[in-house]
């Protein structure tokens, strides 16, 4: 049974369709996005707030808050993640619309073994500042035709790591930001659900 830690800040979409994938395969339903020998043990939100928590607890499932309130030191927030991952048994982390850097010593810990969604089509409009809404904006106006959804291995930079498996996405001329968006997104959870689903199955990547 692969275990999985999700890193989420925010709404938790990813986290949804992670849960999702997962029921459908209690459910015995054999699609090429269920997911079967997989079990989130917990989410890992760095907002108390998040949205993401409240889906977590809907389906029972263990819920650790390292925000900036609690843990204004990096360092002592990173070590409390690092606890909850080697607490939980952890096999893969998954950083699904996680919002923080992760320290080296966790990135050094979990090598090879941590992954993030990131919605464009990497190395394009990644790195610092590319995130959420920034990045549609960015392939709107450089006049893109497409963009993406990347899944991608953590390394020590930022959205640098090895990639996985990423899939194009039209862009319309009538294209806003926040309608880009949203179709890179359903992109975002089937990638998210297949390479899952590989990676239970196979034991890891
Ligand atoms: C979205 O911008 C998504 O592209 C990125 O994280 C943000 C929120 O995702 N991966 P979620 O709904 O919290 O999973």
């Amino acid at each position: 049974m692969l275990k999985i830690s999700v890193l989420v800040s925010g709404g938790g979409t990813n986290l949804q369709a992670i849960i999702d994938g997962i029921q459908e395969g209690k459910n015995n339903i054999d699609s090429e996005l269920s997911i079967v020998n997989a079990e989130i043990v917990q989410v890992i939100s760095s907002k108390k707030q998040a949205f993401a928590l409240k889906r977590a607890e809907k389906h029972g499932i263990k819920t650790v808050v390292a925000d900036h309130q609690d843990y204004p030191d990096s360092k002592e927030r990173n070590q409390r993640i690092l606890e909850a991952l080697r607490h939980e048994g952890t096999d893969l982390v998954v950083l699904a619309g996680y919002m923080s850097i992760l320290d080296s010593t966790i990135v050094r810990e979990y090598a090879g073994k941590i992954i993030n969604i990131h919605p464009s089509l990497i190395p394009k409009y990644c790195g610092t500042g590319y995130y959420g809404k920034r990045v549609h904006q960015a392939v709107l106006d450089n006049k893109e035709t497409e963009s993406g959804a990347t899944v991608h291995i953590v390394d020590e930079g930022v959205d640098t790591g090895p990639i996985i498996l990423q899939e194009k996405v039209p862009v319309n001329p009538e294209d806003s930001a926040d309608t880009l968006a949203a179709r890179v997104l359903e992109t975002e959870h089937r990638l998210l659900r297949k390479v899952i689903k590989e990676a239970a199955v196979k034991g890891g990547f």
